[in-house]
């Protein structure tokens, strides 16, 4: 079954440029090992990610990251079975916050500052949907 998990964390402690590039690295080649596709975007010391895949791989990778010590907080915000993939084409594309997607972060956050966490579920899709043809992705 092809299901879609999202969730938000919050990073711990400093998290540099470096971290971030480590955890797409990682992400790309194991995701591609297991089918999973995928967007991370981090804005407001906030991750937001989209798994999609195959119900047990997805859960099986969601459990892998709760151990990861660089977030914190995590919580699902939305998780239901899917008849496509909106990112067939990245193991995980990393969104840039810049001046560019801002706009985006802001037209469906609820507060001033991007704040996942807050989104409704109708948002949260709503905000994956236009990510997919109008953002710009880091890698
Ligand atoms: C916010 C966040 C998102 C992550 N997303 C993924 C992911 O989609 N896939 C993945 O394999 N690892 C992801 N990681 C990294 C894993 O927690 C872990 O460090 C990594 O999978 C270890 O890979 P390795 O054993 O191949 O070095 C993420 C980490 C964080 C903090």
């Amino acid at each position: 079954m092809l299901v879609q998990l999202t969730y938000a964390s919050r990073t711990a402690g400093i998290l540099g440029a470096i971290d971030v590039k480590d955890i797409l690295t990682a992400s790309k080649r194991n995701n591609a090992l297991v089918g999973v596709t995928g967007a991370l975007c981090l804005s407001n010391g906030i991750f937001l990610q989209q798994l999609e895949g195959d119900k047990t791989e997805v859960n099986a990778l969601y459990h892998r990251l709760l151990r990861d010590e660089r977030h914190r907080d995590p919580a699902i915000l939305d998780f239901s079975e899917i008849t496509q993939r909106r990112f067939g084409s990245w193991s995980m594309g990393l969104l840039s916050t810049l001046e560019e997607n801002r706009q985006l972060f802001q037209k469906y956050s609820v507060t001033r500052d991007f704040d996942p966490y807050a989104m409704s579920i109708p948002s949260l899709r709503a905000f994956f949907s236009e990510v997919v043809d109008n953002v710009r992705w880091l890698g």
